[in-house]
C-alpha cells in the first residue's frame, strides 16, 4: 500500500467570444495582415480559437474551471489546501494568480502558487501537486492552467497570432491508499534546457516603471516543431517506463494541443492510433498551460474518458520545458 494523489473531478471554462479562422482573417485583414482558413487549417488544425473580454483575467478563467472541478469532486472550495496555478499570463506580475483565484473562490488558508513553465505549466504543475499530496503536505488539491495568451500576440503577426486562444482546465487532486492497482498518478517525468529560451519566448520585461523590451510572442516556428516531437516522444517513453508500462498500456493520449501535424508525429513515433489522441486544438486553438486539462474536460465530459482508463499527459513549451504524466483515472 502507498499514498496516490488521483483525480477526482475535471472542469473547464472557455470566455464567450469564439473567433473561427473567417472571423480573424476579417479582423486581421483590416490591420493590412493576410491570412486565411485554408493556410491555418492546413498547417495548424486550427480552425476557431477563444478571446477573452478585454477585463477578463487569468485568475477569472481559472476560477469558473476550478469550480467545475470542485462541483464534479463533490467538494467545497475549503475543503482544498493546495493550489497551483499554471501559467505564463498572470493577472498581475505580484501577487500569483493563485492566491487572487483562492480569495475569489473563498478557499483562504492553504498553500497557493504559480508554476510558470509556459505550455508544459500543467504538467509541471501536476507533478508539483502529487508530490505534496505524496509526502502528506496537502491532501486535497485544485490544479489550474489558466491562459490569456491573446494579451501577449503581436496581431501583425500572422506565423503566431493565429495559433493561440484563451481558456482555462482545472482538475481536483486527492490523496488515496492503495496497492498500485486503483486511481492515481504512476510516474512522470520533467525536463528543460534553458538554452532553447531563444525560439520561443516573450523577451520583454518590467523594470524601473517601463516596458523594456518586447511584451509579445515571438517564436521560431520550424525549430519548436523539430524539438517538440523529439521530447514528447522520449518523455513519453520514460515515463512508461518508469511505470513499467507500454504504450500498449495507454488508453487515451492527451498531449499538449500546439498543432495538430505535433500531436499526429508523436502519436506516430509511440505507434498510437490517432483514435487514441484527444484532440482540441481545432476548437481552441493552443491555450498553452490550460490545453491539457481542458482537453481532459472535454474527454471526460464527453463520455470518452472514463474510470479505470490509463492516460499520458504529456506537455511541451517555451524554456524549453517538456514532461509527461501516466495515470490512472
Ligand atoms: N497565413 C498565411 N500564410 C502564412 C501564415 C498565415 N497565418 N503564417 C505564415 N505564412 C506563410 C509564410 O509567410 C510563408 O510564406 P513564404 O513561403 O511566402 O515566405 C509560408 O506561409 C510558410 O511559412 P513557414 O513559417 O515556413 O510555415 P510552416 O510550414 O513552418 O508552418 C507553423 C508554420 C504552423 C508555425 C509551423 O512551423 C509549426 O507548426 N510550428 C510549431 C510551432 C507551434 O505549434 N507553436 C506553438 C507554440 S509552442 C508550443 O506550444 C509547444
Amino acid at each position: 500500500m502507498r499514498r496516490y494523489s488521483r483525480i477526482t473531478g475535471t472542469g473547464s471554462y472557455l470566455p464567450p467570444r469564439r473567433l473561427t479562422n473567417a472571423d480573424l482573417a476579417a479582423e486581421l485583414a483590416t490591420q493590412g495582415v493576410e491570412t486565411s482558413d485554408d493556410w491555418i487549417v492546413e498547417r495548424t488544425g486550427i480552425r476557431a480559437r477563444h478571446f477573452a473580454a478585454p477585463d477578463v483575467c487569468c485568475s477569472d478563467l481559472g476560477l469558473e474551471a476550478a469550480k467545475r472541478a470542485l462541483e464534479a469532486a463533490g467538494l467545497l472550495p475549503t475543503d482544498i489546501d493546495l493550489i497551483i496555478v499554471a501559467t505564463s499570463t498572470p493577472d498581475m506580475v505580484f501577487p500569483s494568480a493563485a492566491c487572487i483565484l483562492q480569495h475569489k473562490l473563498g478557499a483562504p488558508g492553504g498553500a497557493a502558487f504559480d508554476v510558470q513553465a509556459v505550455c508544459s505549466g500543467f504538467v509541471y504543475a501536476l507533478v508539483v501537486a502529487d508530490a505534496m499530496i505524496q509526502t502528506g503536505a496537502a491532501t486535497k488539491a485544485l490544479v489550474i492552467g489558466a491562459e490569456v495568451f491573446s494579451r501577449i500576440l503581436d496581431f501583425t503577426d500572422r506565423t503566431t497570432c493565429v495559433l493561440f486562444g484563451d481558456g482555462a482546465g482545472a482538475v481536483v487532486l486527492e490523496a488515496c491508499e492503495h496497492d498500485g492497482s486503483g486511481p492515481g498518478i504512476l510516474a512522470s517525468d520533467l525536463h528543460a534546457d534553458g538554452k532553447h529560451v531563444g525560439i520561443l519566448c516573450v523577451p520583454g520585461t518590467v523594470s524601473g516603471g517601463k516596458v523594456l523590451g518586447s511584451p509579445l510572442l515571438t517564436m521560431d516556428g520550424q525549430a519548436v516543431f523539430k524539438l517538440a516531437v523529439g521530447v514528447l516522444e522520449d518523455a513519453a517513453r520514460t515515463t512508461l517506463e518508469k511505470a513499467g508500462k507500454t504504450t500498449a498500456d495507454i488508453d487515451w493520449l492527451i498531449p499538449h494541443q500546439a498543432n495538430i501535424r505535433i500531436m499526429q508525429s508523436t502519436a506516430k513515433r509511440l505507434k498510437l492510433p490517432l483514435d487514441k489522441v484527444i484532440v482540441t486544438v481545432d476548437q481552441h486553438g493552443n491555450t498553452s498551460a490550460a490545453s491539457i486539462p481542458l482537453a481532459l474536460d472535454h474527454a471526460v465530459r464527453g463520455g470518452r474518458i472514463k474510470a479505470g482508463d490509463t492516460l499520458m499527459l504529456e506537455g511541451v513549451g517555451g524554456g524549453f520545458t517538456w514532461g509527461a504524466v501516466l495515470l490512472n483515472y
